[in-house]
């Protein structure tokens, strides 16, 4: 069975009530129940994981190369500026497919570059917990192509 890493940045366990008009009022509960429940349709296993710490998402990342097929991850605020999280996903050659709730590109200036971009497979932005699962369709379809 297909098994998929899906790890969720710095203050992303805050949804529902962060910045709702940006990020909607979708609690990290409900994107999490829609992503186990589109990965049980899709017959794949999914381990998700939240962390306010970047150290933290760089060993998760390190772990995944022994068990995982792949990532899904929204990096959040280290989107922009985390060069070890970067190098975490260079380094274990899991395809890893990056996602994000909002459009950071029609967003500050700041939120238009992407560190984890270049190194991933793609980018899937601004389409709310959808990304999520259309990150989760992306990762899997590399994956079978590969088997
Ligand atoms: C985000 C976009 C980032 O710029 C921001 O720092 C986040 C969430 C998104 O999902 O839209 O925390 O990754």
């Amino acid at each position: 069975m297909i098994k998929i890493l899906v790890i969720h940045g710095p203050n992303l366990d805050r949804l529902g009530t962060r910045e709702t008009q940006i990020y909607g009022t979708d609690t990290l509960d409900d994107i999490n129940m829609a992503i186990q429940e589109f990965a049980k349709d899709q017959k794949v296993e999914v381990k998700i994981v939240q962390s306010n710490h970047e150290g933290e998402i760089v060993d998760e990342i390190g772990k995944a190369r022994d068990w995982a097929d792949a990532i899904v991850i929204n990096p959040a605020g280290y989107t922009h500026t985390s060069v070890a999280i970067r190098d975490a996903i260079a380094s274990c050659s899991l395809p890893t497919v990056e996602v994000h709730l909002s459009n950071i590109y029609a967003r500050e200036e700041f939120r238009h570059r992407s560190l984890v971009a270049p190194v991933a497979a793609g980018q899937i932005t601004g389409f709310g917990l959808q990304s999520y699962l259309l990150g989760l369709r992306a990762a899997i379809e590399i994956v079978k192509k590969r088997e």
